[in-house]
């Protein structure tokens, strides 16, 4: 994995991609955030050695490099999860990438299902914390010292100065903005009633497929995280409604607006 590592960053750098601020994750539907940035560089994933290749219609795969007012970018325009096949070390390994690019902050951002009540589906959620409920680990296994260490403090997964951050810039956007847990669980099925409302018991407000193996291996590595989720549809108890991909898809959709604005903002002032 290492070696791996250091051969892609290698690539990269020599396409261009040195001195960024941030690294993004585009998650479903969120892709189109790539209008608010200056491209300068774009490399599909199949192109870059040792990257998975994602499987998901509404996940496109390419790597962007580019500027937001003053900050420079690497965001990851689609994804890899758990329920495509990939181990979470695979699933993950742009991550790694990242650090070794020099990015020590990460913004990722997801679709999920609402389990609180307080919750409309478009709205916009901020991860305060998560709930980790994948079956595998994405640092099982023996431990490269390189990377981080063997046992990881996840006392502050989410980085509370960002978050007050971006609490702010809702507040004077007047942004309806919602803060919460968000717990991840493998898919690719959508939740059972009975399921949402274990979700609910286990003190969660949002649950998903994605995210958490990447903050993992990014808290793993020492960097700091940042998450947006967008509430795409409601498993609230006695309310539970049929759900599509293709739903997520629009709901997704019509949030992105408001998400680059966050996004973009956030990155131009924090
Ligand atoms: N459950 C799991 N993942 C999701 C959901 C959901 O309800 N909505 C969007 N991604």
């Amino acid at each position: 994995m290492w070696e791996k590592t250091q051969e892609t960053v290698k690539f990269l750098k020599e396409k261009g991609f040195v001195n960024m601020d941030y690294g993004i994750i585009l998650g479903t539907g969120l892709g189109n955030f790539t209008d608010n940035i200056d491209i300068s560089i774009r490399i599909p994933y199949e192109d870059i050695p040792h990257f998975p290749v994602s499987t998901v219609s509404g996940h496109q795969g390419e790597l962007i490099y580019g500027t937001i007012g003053n900050k420079k970018v690497l965001a990851m325009r689609g994804r890899f999860h758990y329920y495509e096949g990939w181990t979470l070390q695979e699933a993950t390994f742009p991550v790694r990438v990242m650090k070794y690019l020099g990015i020590e902050n990460l913004i990722v951002s997801n679709a999920s299902g609402g389990v609180n009540a307080q919750f409309k589906t478009g709205d916009v959620m901020i991860i305060s914390d998560h709930i980790n409920m994948m079956p595998e680990h994405p640092l099982n296994g023996t431990n490269d010292e390189r990377f981080g260490p063997r046992f990881v403090d996840m006392h502050e997964a989410y980085s509370l100065d960002m978050i007050a951050h971006m609490e702010k810039i809702a507040k004077t956007d007047n942004i309806r903005i919602q803060k919460g847990v968000y717990l991840a669980l493998q898919g690719p099925t959508f939740e059972t009633p009975a399921e949402y409302g274990m979700v609910r018991n286990l003190g969660a407000d949002a649950v998903g497929m994605s995210t958490v193996p990447e903050v993992i291996v990014a808290k793993h590595m020492g960097m700091t995280c940042f998450g947006l989720s967008v509430i795409t549809d409601l498993g609230i108890e006695g309310q539970v409604e049929e759900v599509s991909h293709e739903e997520v898809q629009i709901v997704a959709k019509k949030a992105e607006r408001i998400v680059g604005q966050l996004v973009e903002k956030f990155i131009a002032t924090y």
